[in-house]
């Protein structure tokens, strides 16, 4: 059996590429809605009924028996009903690790998508871990096209915009709650530190960092759940449609795999 990775699109394709690197062993089969992405600024309801859709397919066709969703706006506000949904597969997210990591920090910014800000999953998981800590939420509709668009050298007006409003907070860490967000890493830290209100030293939380060990953890705790997988050495990217950028991004995040035009009905 596989282990299967979901994102609205191709951004979750650098949480994909980490556990990759940690675990090669193991078959991958990544699938990245990009006929309906940005799931960021849709309904809840929306975002649960697209992502069961992408869970089935990876359960039913690519036989996975475990599956990441690694798309927080998912994650936030369709995890617990694919858990709920399906039983014989174990279904996790990628926003409690990132939580637990912030979870050492007392004022802390998330930036995430509007989805994923609305939800307040971030602040309410933090809070399970660390009830003092004081969360500054601020959404970045626009990261998430520009990332699919691959238009790294555009996005500096739209970043400092964005982060901005965490300026005068005195955060000593931002997660970024959006797994577009870490091809923007670079740009976000510089900018953020070149606010003369923000500490040289803040802490970037990015669950391409994270999740990997998190997932590795995981497996050792649950053999039951780690014999099940198979250890080919595989992987595949599925895509719902074709967009220009894809060839190209699936080349530098994916090592060269070739993405498959899939249907999802
Ligand atoms: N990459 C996703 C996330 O982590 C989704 C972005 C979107 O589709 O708006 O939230």
């Amino acid at each position: 059996m596989r282990i299967g990775i979901f994102d609205s699109g191709l951004g979750g394709l650098i949480v994909a590429r980490a556990i990759r690197r940690a675990m090669p062993q193991y078959d991958y089969v990544y699938l990245g809605d990009t006929k309906r992405v940005p799931y960021g600024s849709r309904s809840c309801k929306t975002v649960q009924e697209f992502t069961e859709e992408s869970v089935r397919y990876l359960c039913e066709k690519e036989k996975c028996s475990l599956i990441v969703l690694a798309c927080n706006t998912a994650s936030s506000q369709a995890l617990r009903k694919m858990q709920k949904i399906f039983t014989g597969q174990k279904i996790l997210g990628v926003l409690i690790p990132a939580a637990e990591e912030a979870a050492k920090f007392m004022r802390i910014g998330v930036l995430g998508t509007a989805g994923t800000v609305a939800s307040k999953s971030f602040p309410a998981e933090i809070k399970k871990l660390n009830p003092k800590a004081k969360i500054f939420q601020n959404a970045a509709p626009m990261l998430v096209p520009l990332a699919e668009a691959w238009e790294g050298n555009n996005t500096v007006p739209f970043i400092k915009k964005y982060l901005r409003p965490f300026a005068g907070k005195k955060i000593e860490a931002l997660v970024l709650g959006c797994t577009h967000y870490p091809i923007f890493k670079r740009e976000i830290a510089r900018t953020l530190r070149s606010f003369s209100e923000v500490g040289k030293n803040i802490k970037i939380i990015s669950q391409d960092e994270i999740v990997p060990e998190k997932l590795k953890n995981y497996l050792a705790r649950h053999p039951e759940i780690e014999k099940k997988l198979s250890q080919g050495a595989t992987a595949k990217i599925l895509v719902t449609d074709e967009t220009e950028t894809i060839d190209k991004l699936a080349q530098k995040w994916f090592g060269g795999v070739k993405p498959k035009l899939i249907s999802l009905s």
